[in-house]
């Protein structure tokens, strides 16, 4: 039996790891986070804690003398690029630490970073990014994270894995980043509106190349990182394996709503969607939805960060599938079907 502990579980990656290694059975799952998870379907154990507590950590975490594999998932969003740093850096630290101390049987820790380590989010960058690409004008907390993985690991016996996925198609509650709720509620409000559905964004966001990750994939991607050992200390980007423009797909999803597709607007979503609540809390009630709090399921920011970008983002996939990782998805599709599964689970009409 394989232990695995999950770090950050309640995530928009946590809740994925954690629901694909119950499937695959042999895994005993255990998944940390701050929140106790309430829903039905989390399916491990839990222990909160707070990780940037580190004597909390060292409490709670010295207990897993059984841990095989650490899938780090956690996150702390900070208004400033600069000021991610340190928390990051200590949560990981605080969760690592302890665990690889308590556990001889520890066999890898696997890390998830993202494309911003390419400098994704400064402005346009290199395409198709790879691996080997050198490191943009600091600071960048991927950069600390894996420096300290790196140096953990050396004349240990287990070894790490980082991946580097893009704009996570997934659920979770209250987490800063998560395109796809954004563009459920967004699209929603604009249908009660009467609106057609204007892509809010930047003009050129709208036709730049676009990518994304979606969390069953990355789930699946981070099993096969830690236990392949062609995968041992070695860094993947992991997409959908595809690439998409916004203005192709925007037909698709107005007609996914029933409603027609409208030009580009740009807008300022956070300014924008924040007097949305009360409208959402009335169309919660009028569609029978679930009572999630409308600041838990839209964080406009991020909305605007990723279609304001008007360049092309593209990381190259060639290096995971050379070591044996094959696995793709069609991220229109999947966009699609994403959209279609909250619908059927009623947190959007
Ligand atoms: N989301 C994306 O689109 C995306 C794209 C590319 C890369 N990434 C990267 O993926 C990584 C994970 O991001 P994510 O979006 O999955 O994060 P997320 O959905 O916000 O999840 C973060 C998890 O960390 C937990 N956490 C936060 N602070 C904690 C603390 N002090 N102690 C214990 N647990 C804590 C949260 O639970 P509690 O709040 O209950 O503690 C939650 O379970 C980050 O490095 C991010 O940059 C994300």
């Amino acid at each position: 039996m394989k232990q695995a502990i999950i770090v950050g579980a309640q995530g928009v990656i946590g809740r994925y790891i954690t629901a694909h290694l119950h499937g695959l059975g042999g895994w005993d799952i255990v998944g940390l986070s701050r929140r106790v998870p309430t829903e039905r379907e989390f399916q491990a154990r839990h222990i909160a804690v707070d990780l940037l507590d580190r004597a909390d950590a060292e409490a709670k975490l010295s207990q897993f003398t059984e841990a095989t594999h650490v899938f780090y998932c956690a996150f702390q969003a900070r208004p400033t690029w600069a000021e991610h740093n340190a928390p990051n850096l200590a949560m990981l630290v605080n969760a690592v630490e302890p665990i690889a101390r308590a556990s001889s049987r520890l066999q890898h820790v696997n890390l998830v970073e993202g494309t911003k380590y390419y400098g994704s989010h400064l402005g346009a960058f290199k395409t198709p990014a790879k691996e080997s690409d050198s490191p943009h004008m600091l600071p960048n907390f991927y950069y600390d994270q894996e420096r300290w993985l790196r140096a953990a690991q050396v004349g240990r016996s287990w070894s790490w894995s980082a991946l580097r996925p893009h704009t996570i198609c997934g659920f979770a509650l209250a987490n800063p980043m998560n395109l796809m709720l954004n563009l459920g509620v967004y699209a929603s409000i604009s249908k009660e509106l009467g609106l057609p559905l204007r892509f809010p964004g930047h003009p050129g966001a709208f036709t730049a190349v676009y990518q994304m990750t979606d969390s069953s994939l990355l789930a699946r991607g981070m099993t096969w990182a830690a236990t392949t050992p062609a995968a041992a200390n070695q860094v993947f980007n992991l997409t959908n394996g595809d690439y998409f423009r916004w203005s192709n797909l925007w037909p698709r999803l107005a007609r996914a709503f029933d409603i027609e597709a409208g030009p580009v607007q740009t807008i300022k979503l956070a300014e924008l969607m924040a007097d949305k609540g009360p409208l959402w809390a009335t169309m919660q009630k009028k569609y029978d939805l679930q009572p999630h709090p409308y600041e838990q399921l839209a964080a406009w920011p991020f909305a605007d960060y990723v279609w304001g970008s008007a360049w092309d983002i593209m990381s190259s996939t060639t290096k995971i599938r050379q070591a044996g990782f094959h696995d793709v998805i069609d991220t229109e599709e999947a966009i699609l079907a994403m959209l279609a599964d909250f619908r059927h689970r009623r947190i959007i009409p």
